[in-house]
């Protein structure tokens, strides 16, 4: 497929990770600046897939020079666009891959994006995509998203510095309930959990996962099992149970050598307003410095307004922010 333009836009699949490995360090990089988060696993993973021929997406490409990539994965009748990055130096670059010259990387990702989008709104099995690009600062891709039908939110990475955290009083646990370590047999009631907390949520709209219990669990994988954020770190990781059962639990995981992130935070409704939130975020930073973190950081919606005030109050200062998108098929038909 050409672009129109003197590069040309291929389906990923046409090439090894290899071909990638320049500019997937380059995104290394993006994300160690912006995020401090070492991406360098999450690419090692895009590097086997690529070479299985197993994502699918677009390159922009030039004499074998790739200068960006978009990708996306599907979970049955739904895509999430993983990614789409652009080298931000190629409008250096000489020839003979100079067919990029005067393009920006905003205007080469939004080529492959476009093609993406496309692709996948024309795909009648598709009929949801869900778009979260992290790295990328909110509004940067906005337009060509509500262009393509897309419902977008705001969402903000927020971070904190984790001295002086072992300091910090937390309130005692109510009557009744018990506070311990994550175990690998909670997933399936944690699923349950985090189902009914996100009833009606904001974050529901943007992640289909959280409406449902199987969904859930889905998400709950990803994240212990496949470290699709940071790796997974059992022992930052707690739960609190009321006889027996969890009623509200926080997840972390780490994400650099010296930075954590928290995955999951929720409570069930009936037991907010009573500190749990507070502490379990505490017990979990107190958690990451004892492992040698130095800073953690987690994402929330803007509209979750109740979230935000909390981790603001916390010491969490928002350092980045990023747009979540949603396209339904029944909501343009
Ligand atoms: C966000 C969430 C985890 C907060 O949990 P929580 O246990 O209610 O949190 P806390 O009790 O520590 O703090 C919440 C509020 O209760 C207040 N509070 C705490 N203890 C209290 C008490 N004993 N009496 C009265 N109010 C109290 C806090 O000051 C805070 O006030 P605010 O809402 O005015 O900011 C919870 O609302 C939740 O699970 N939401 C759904 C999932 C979600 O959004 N997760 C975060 C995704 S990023």
């Amino acid at each position: 497929m050409t672009s129109g333009i003197s590069y040309e836009v291929l389906d990923l699949r046409h090439f090894t990770a290899a071909m990638l490995r320049p500019l997937l360090a380059a995104e290394e990089r993006l994300w160690s600046e912006r995020l401090h988060w070492d991406y360098r696993p999450s690419a090692k993973l895009l590097m086997q897939y690529i070479d299985n021929r197993m994502l699918p997406g677009y390159a922009a490409v030039d004499a074998g020079r790739v200068a960006a990539y978009a990708f996306c994965v599907y979970e049955d009748t739904k895509a999430v666009v993983g990614d789409v990055f652009a080298d931000p130096d190629v409008a250096d670059w000489q020839p003979p891959a100079s067919g990029f010259a005067g393009q920006t990387p905003h205007e080469i990702e939004e080529t492959l994006l476009r093609h993406l989008l496309e692709t996948l709104e024309h795909s009648p099995h598709v009929d949801r995509i869900e778009s979260q690009l992290l790295l990328h600062p909110a509004g940067r891709h906005a337009t060509l998203f509500r262009a393509s039908g897309f419902a977008l939110y705001h969402r903000l990475f927020m971070t904190r510095q984790l001295d002086g955290i072992d300091r910090y009083a937390s309130a005692p646990l109510p009557a009744g309930l018990e506070l311990r370590l994550w175990r690998d047999d909670d997933l399936q009631a944690a699923s349950r959990l985090i189902c009914e907390c996100y009833a009606g949520h904001p974050d529901s709209l943007i992640n289909d996962q959280y409406r449902t219990v199987i969904g859930s669990l889905r998400f709950l994988h990803n994240i212990v099992r496949y470290s699709g954020c940071g790796t997974f770190a059992p022992a930052v990781s707690h739960v609190i149970t009321e006889r027996r059962e969890p009623v509200a639990l926080v997840l972390g995981s780490r994400v650099s050598p010296r930075a954590g992130h928290i995955t999951q935070l929720c409570v069930l409704p009936r037991f907010r307003k009573q500190g749990l939130g507070r502490l379990l975020l505490s017990v979990a930073a107190q958690a990451l410095l004892r492992h040698g973190m130095n800073e953690v950081s987690l994402t929330v919606t803007e509209a979750n307004t109740s979230a935000v005030d909390l981790y603001r109050r916390e010491g969490y200062v928002v350092s980045h922010s990023f747009d979540a998108g949603v396209w339904e098929r029944n909501r343009r038909a």
